[in-house]
């Protein structure tokens, strides 16, 4: 099969379009033919190694070997592992891996695969995985956003901000988004009541007070999020900011101390892919609740320089890759 693979961390030009051996499931996975794939910040956090303490995971001086970049994928179920009873060859699935979406085939734990709902695309559903299942964590497990509370989303026009206004706003929220001037037409088209252009207007100098923040984007220190917020208020953090070492994770060790030192919540959205919250959310776009935003479908041929594109930091939405 074909695969877009990495032996060195680094910017996009290091991957290489190879022709690899098709992966063999193991007990509990499943083999995908893929049809689609979405990047997220995630491919070139990882690629690039930024920060440093991306390498922990694939290895400290190179990438472990074979590594494949992509995380979110949709395709079909062509081989069954040992003890996979949910699953049956034929299925239409989408979910995430941790690396070897950008490829014709890959492995996947079919715990963390759904079957993608009739009249959903692929191309909408690979949208869907990383961002949609982020962003229902940070709306309902972590900010535990209800009918009434008013939502603040930083990075709204981006892959998860886009998710999370549409979440927090079939919650019940009264949403306001922070993006460019020119991203605030499709912010209002999710729904959100208002949108704060950060060219133009800090929004932590303003004085609404919001009962949820959620951070997509790390653009303040946490303080001046913390000071928009209601006495009780809840502080989402997402991800973005941070130093080259650390990177985001810098927030989220601050937040975890001054979580002792005030009164209002800080709470961290962990990757950690569930079936449960990626049915939630793609039964939502079943519905019609919640519509994917997709930039740009690209060619397979084309990953790197999608993720050149992600990687500026202004997509709208999300970027797909048709496999
Ligand atoms: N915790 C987890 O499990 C998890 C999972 C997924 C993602 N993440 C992290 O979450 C972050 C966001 O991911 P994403 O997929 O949403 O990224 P993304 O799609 O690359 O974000 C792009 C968006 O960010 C907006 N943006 C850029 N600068 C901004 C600023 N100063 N203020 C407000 N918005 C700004 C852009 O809007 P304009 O073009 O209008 O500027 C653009 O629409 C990343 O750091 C990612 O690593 C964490």
């Amino acid at each position: 099969m074909k695969a877009w693979t990495f032996d060195r961390y680094g910017s996009p030009d290091v991957l290489r379009l190879e022709d690899v051996p098709d992966p063999a499931p193991g007990p509990g996975e499943v083999l995908v033919d893929i049809r689609a794939a979405a990047l997220n910040p995630y491919d070139w956090r990882i690629l690039g190694s930024d920060p440093l303490v991306a390498r922990v995971s694939l290895g400290l001086r190179r990438p472990r070997a074979g590594a494949i970049l992509g995380a979110d994928l949709t395709g079909e179920v062509v081989a069954l592992g040992d003890g996979v009873t949910d699953l049956a060859v034929g299925d239409r699935v989408l979910g995430e891996v941790e690396l070897g979406a950008c490829a014709q085939r890959a492995v996947a734990s079919a715990d963390r695969l759904v079957v993608v709902p009739d009249g959903v695309t692929d191309i909408q559903a690979a949208a869907v995985p990383m961002a949609g299942q982020t962003a229902w964590k940070a709306v309902h497990a972590v900010g535990r956003v209800g009918a009434g509370d008013r939502v603040l989303v930083n990075g709204a026009s981006g892959g998860v901000g886009t998710f999370a206004v549409q979440l927090a706003v079939a919650a019940g929220a009264t949403v306001t988004g922070v993006c460019s001037g020119g991203n605030a037409e499709l912010v209002r088209s999710l729904g959100a009541a208002a949108v704060v252009d950060y060219t133009v207007t800090d929004f932590t100098e303003e004085r609404t007070a919001y009962d949820v923040l959620i951070d997509t984007k790390g653009t303040h220190p946490l303080r001046r999020f913390l000071r928009t917020l209601v006495p009780d208020g809840r502080l989402v953090l997402v991800g973005g900011g941070g130093g080259k070492l650390l990177g985001p994770a810098t927030h989220v060790l601050l937040g975890v101390l001054a979580n002792h030192l005030q009164r209002r919540t800080i709470g961290v959205v962990g990757w950690k892919p569930n079936a449960a919250d990626l049915a939630a959310v793609i039964g939502l776009v079943a519905d019609g609740a919640v519509s994917p935003v997709i930039d740009r479908v690209v060619p397979f041929a084309d990953v790197p320089d999608a993720l050149r594109y992600l990687r500026l930091g202004h997509a709208r939405g999300k970027v797909v890759i048709e496999v």
